[in-house]
């Protein structure tokens, strides 16, 4: 079992991570006054249904919400329903809401959490590997609204994050993948010894299904010291967390959201590198050496059937594009990271071909 202190201005909490250690948990939330609203992902429920019930009935529970996870779902409409089971059932601040699933229910519960009464006691149990390794853990709560993602939401820290990797047994390959997207931008983003500890460590869980719980602690620790140091994104430094991410936007948009945003992300990754390469950051013996140690990552075919133009118009519109320039976090060496990088769309052009060139001899 591992311990990760986090600490940040609004709150600091710790981060539990080990195999089956909710029994653990659910003694601790008996010793916890107040009513304990459990928001519980419905596959989770379904899949995990003994275990939930010798947790739920230790832990002293009051109520429980099943939640049908979907981008639809992630609506002000499933806040409203929480809200209302808050109020029916006479919530206050001293009452807590413990989210149990992936980042869906995770964003969504974090922010009836935030909001309701300004603020009650959060907890959360994540259940997917992109959950586990990012959206837990740094306090960004949201909801979609008007077709736009996480376009309303607070920073909100929870109390405690309990990460019981024994979820991962269920969890389908693609969501595995999906968090893999998440995994590989970790690579990049502290030094050589945390590449090659994640570049194996990854591979691992692609190819065996292996999750090593300091792999999972590595990526929590990492994503800690970025939101240590820039919790609400204020300073600029948070935003290397998005490495790959505004290709990866792109894709998913111009596919329809046909592909699973871990999917897009390890595209974005690849085509960010070429870009780094193309504008003289990287040589291109270690843009070589990058996609050769990432070889086993899978790309989607689906990729190359976006259009470029198309791309290049959703990259425009990014969150972080301003006038229609395109900003990207570039890598100059792992722990060397640019952010903001305005490049034109020739650069861009280029590394799509590049991508889908390496994405067609896969
Ligand atoms: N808050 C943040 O910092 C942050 C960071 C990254 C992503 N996100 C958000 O996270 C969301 C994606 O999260 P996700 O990938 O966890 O998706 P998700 O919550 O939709 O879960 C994916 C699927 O896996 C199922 N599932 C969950 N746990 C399972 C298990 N143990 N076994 C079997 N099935 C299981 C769910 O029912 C769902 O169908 C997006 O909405 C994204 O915007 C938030």
């Amino acid at each position: 079992m591992k311990k990760i202190e986090i600490r940040t201005k609004s709150r600091n909490y710790k981060v539990i991570i080990g195999n089956d250690i909710i029994s653990k948990f659910s003694l601790e939330l008996n010793e916890i006054e107040g009513k304990k609203l459990f928001i519980i992902d419905e596959n989770v429920f379904l899949l995990h249904k003994s275990k939930l019930k010798d947790f739920l009935d230790k832990s002293n529970a009051v109520i429980k919400f099943i939640f049908h996870s979907t981008e639809k779902n992630k609506s002000l409409s499933a806040v409203k329903n929480i809200y209302d089971t808050l109020v029916e059932n006479r919530f206050s601040r001293n009452d807590s809401i413990i989210a149990i699933g992936g980042g869906i229910v995770g964003d969504v519960s974090g922010f009836a959490a935030a909001t309701y009464m300004r603020g009650i006691i959060f907890f959360q149990i994540p259940t997917t590997l992109l959950s586990m390794v990012d959206s837990s853990v740094g306090g960004k709560t949201g909801v979609n609204y008007s077709n736009l993602k996480n376009i309303i939401g607070s920073f909100y820290q929870p109390q405690k994050v309990y990460v019981d990797t024994s979820f991962l047994s269920t969890l389908p390959y693609p969501e595995i993948v999906s968090g893999s997207g998440e995994i590989f931008k970790y690579a990049f983003l502290s030094d050589e010894k945390n590449y090659k500890f994640i570049r194996e460590e990854l591979r691992k869980v692609l190819t065996q299904n292996y999750f090593d719980e300091n792999l999972i602690a590595c990526c929590i620790e990492l994503k800690a010291s970025v939101v240590e140091s820039d919790e609400q994104e204020k300073t600029g430094l948070r935003k290397i967390l998005n490495l790959g991410h505004t290709f990866a936007h792109a894709f998913e948009s111009s596919l329809n959201f046909r592909i699973k945003h871990g999917e897009a992300v390890i595209a974005g990754i690849f085509a960010s590198l070429i870009v780094s390469e193309k504008t003289g950051l990287i040589s291109n013996n270690d843009l070589n050496k990058y996609i050769t140690d990432f070889y086993y990552l899978p790309l989607s075919k689906k990729i190359i059937s976006a259009d470029y133009n198309e791309i290049i118009k959703f990259m425009k519109t990014d969150k972080k594009s301003v006038s229609g320039k395109i900003n990207l976090v570039l890598v100059k060496k792992p722990g060397e990271i640019f952010i903001d990088f305005q490049v034109n769309e020739r650069v861009i052009k280029f590394a799509l071909k590049k991508l889908y060139e390496i994405i067609r001899t896969v």
